[in-house]
Parts: C-alpha cells; structure tokens; sequence
C-alpha cells in the first residue's frame, strides 16, 4: 500500500498541471517573486505562540496587522483570518447574524457548513429555490451538479428573496453561494436591497470568487462584481481556492456595521482551533504580498490565459471557472478527466456527466494553459 509520502513525492516529481484548488498551482508563482525562501526551514516556521508571533484570537501585534491588510485588500472595515477553510468563516457568520433558534433564508444549493450551522444554532431553515440556468448547456451544468451530489443550481433571484423576506419577516439573515461552485453569480446588489428593507443580514458565501475583488480593481473587464462593494453584510473567501495561500486559510470580511464584530469573534473562538497554524498564516501573508506587489501583472496574466481556452468553454459567470463540454471529444467528463490525467499529467477539478471543471489560479502559468489546450484540440 503506498504511503501519504510517497504518492505526494511521486506527484510532485511528476511535473503535475494543477486544474484543481488550490489556486497558488505549486511552486512556480512564489520562485518567480522571490518567495521561495519561505519553503526553506519550513519546519522550523511551524510555530506556535512564541513571543511576537501574535494570537490569532486576541490580535494586536503580526497576524492583526496582516489582518488590516485583508481589510485594506478587500476595502472594508474588518477582516478575519482564517485557519479553518471558509467552512469556519460560514459557521461563525450564520452563528453571529442568527440567534439560537432564530430563522435564517438560505439557498437550496448551500454547501454543507450553511447546514452545519444550522444545526449548531438550533436555527430554522427556509429554502429558496434557485433559477433555472439560462446559459447554453444549462441542461448538462443541471446534470452535472446531480452526478457530483449538489442540488440543481442557477442564480438566487431578488424576487424570491423579497417573497420569502415577507413570508418569514422574523428571518434574521439571508446567505448564498456567489459565485457557486460552478461558477454562477446572483445579483448580490438586488439581494442586498432586499435585506436592508428587511432589517436581514445578508451573508454572500464567496468561497468561489476570493478573486473577484481584484479584476475589479486593476480594471479587468468581464468578471462579475466582488460581494464586498455591493451591498453584503459578511463575506467569506476561499483565498485558497483561487488565490496563493494555502488549503484551509481563508478570510471572512465584515463590510458593514449591521454585525457585531464581538459576536462573531467568540463564534470563531467556537469553531476553529485552538493551535491555528503559522504555516496557513504565513500564507496568507504571501498571498497578500503576490496581490499587492504583483496584482497589476497577475490578474492581467490570469484574464489573457483564459482567453486560451474560451473556444473549449462553456459561458460561465465567473469566467476563472473552465466547464468543458466534453461531448465534443465524443467522451464523458470521467473519460476525459481520466485520458488528461494519464496522457498529459494535467489535473481537473471535477467531472460530472458531460462535463469537466478546470479550476484556474493566480499561479497558473501561459504553459499550463498551452498544455490544456493542446491536449484538448488532440481529443478533437
Ligand atoms: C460553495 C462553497 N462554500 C463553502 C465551501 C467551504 O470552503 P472551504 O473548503 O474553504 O472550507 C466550499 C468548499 O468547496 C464551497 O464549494
């Protein structure tokens, strides 16, 4: 039986293309900066609470002040974070914005921590219906959230969450998925107009679009709008997902003051651990110098590789999210995934029936994407 190790090794060494989280893509962004020093003594950066090494949970000192760099990154108030994945970011969220017992509207495709944490707080849950796609191969994106366990998945319409707001006035917040896992956005403003009215707390699960924020900012046109500037009350981010640090670290933004900042502080003492790891701290750390010092180049890079591989991909909202229709190589997603893995060394995030989710990064290179195509037009 293969050891932890020594598959990782073997992987390593095989020169893997990264289409899957996390979105740092291995070793090549950080040498190309300058940060590979950091892997050096990695052992010996795994600490603990040492004198000037801060408190994740009572931060005045190196981790709040990366802390008010995530603030000033995302241009809001606060920011926390994270060593528990957005799953931690979610729970607390819910936890603070819903009191025990109280009602929370969530969307019917909400990832597991949303019902995690209902089940925390006692809190009553009110479903609401997400729309049919109106996209080409909304079918076959419908399908594929079916085979990958997911409920069927288009945008949350405004209007529902207006009908739902008056049926259950006593509703003390409203959360969703923005974009989703496949990539579909809903109009977080139109929503967040309808919780202000409401006197609800609007929490947006942006596990999937930690990067949004920074199209945005170095002007990039295409992409949706980051949760952060339009209208929300929380905002979790995946900056493992997309972004340079590692699995598990996220960060959750307070973007307004219709949430007390104490509430959810003593949630995120409930829900995350005790001994955070300076190594996941660390990375988000690197993750913020790569968006401040190297934001102009990335983000550029990032929009001009995916333009590569728009002829193979369906229409997504979020166009960072690749879903290829894999009909066209007379294949099912599996198949394909399968033919890209042992051919090409190239790893998808996911198949479901037809389709293929490619997941790109912040450290996705041009050759990355040069290879994908390649291997796809051979499957033509
Ligand atoms: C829609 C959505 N929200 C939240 C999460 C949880 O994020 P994390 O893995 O950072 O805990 C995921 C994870 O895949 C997700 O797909």
């Amino acid at each position: 039986m293969t050891q932890l190790l020594d598959f990782l090794n073997a992987h390593a060494d095989g020169a893997p293309i990264s289409f899957h989280m996390p979105g740092h893509k291995g070793m090549a962004v950080f040498q190309r900066f300058g940060y590979e020093g950091f892997f050096r003594q990695l052992a010996d950066k795994d600490i603990t609470e040492i004198p000037g090494a801060d408190n994740l949970y009572v931060c005045g000192g190196v981790l709040g002040a990366l802390a008010r760099r995530y603030a000033a990154l995302y241009g809001v108030p606060k920011s926390w974070l994270l060593v528990n994945g957005s799953t931690a970011g979610i729970l607390a969220a819910v936890l603070a914005a819903v009191p025990r017992g109280g009602k929370l509207i969530l969307a019917g495709n909400s990832h597991k921590s949303v019902h995690s944490a209902v089940r925390l707080g006692g809190i009553r849950p009110v479903e609401v219906a997400t729309q049919p796609h109106e996209i080409p191969g909304a079918e076959r994106i419908a399908y594929a959230y079916a085979q990958a366990g997911y409920s069927p998945a288009g945008a949350v319409a405004p209007e529902e969450v207006e009908r739902l707001a008056q049926a259950h006035p006593d509703a003390s917040a409203v959360i969703l998925a923005s974009p989703n896992y496949f990539g579909v956005c809903s109009d977080i403003a139109g929503i967040a107009r309808v919780c202000r009215s409401a006197g609800m707390s609007l929490i947006v699960d942006q596990a999937h679009g930690a990067h949004l924020k920074f199209f945005g900012d170095h002007g990039i046109e295409g992409f949706p709008p980051a949760a952060e500037g339009q209208g929300a009350d929380l905002v979790v981010n995946s900056t493992h997902k997309t972004l340079a640090s590692f699995t598990q670290s996220a960060v959750l933004n307070l973007c307004t003051d219709r949430v007390d900042p104490a509430k959810i502080e003593d949630a995120l003492g409930l829900v995350q651990s005790t001994s955070p790891s300076y190594l996941l701290l660390a990375s988000l750390d690197l993750n913020a110098r790569l968006i401040e010092g190297h934001g102009d180049v990335l983000f550029r890079e990032w929009a001009d590789n995916l333009a590569l591989l728009r002829p193979f991909a369906l229409r997504a909202d979020d166009p960072t999210k690749l879903l290829i229709d894999c009909r066209a190589f007379g294949r099912t997603g599996a198949e394909t995934e399968r033919m890209l893995n042992e051919r090409h060394r190239i790893f998808p995030e996911l198949s479901a029936g037809d389709l293929l989710l490619c997941m790109t990064g912040i450290g996705g290179t041009r050759a990355h994407y040069e290879s994908l195509r390649a291997a796809l037009e051979s499957f033509c």
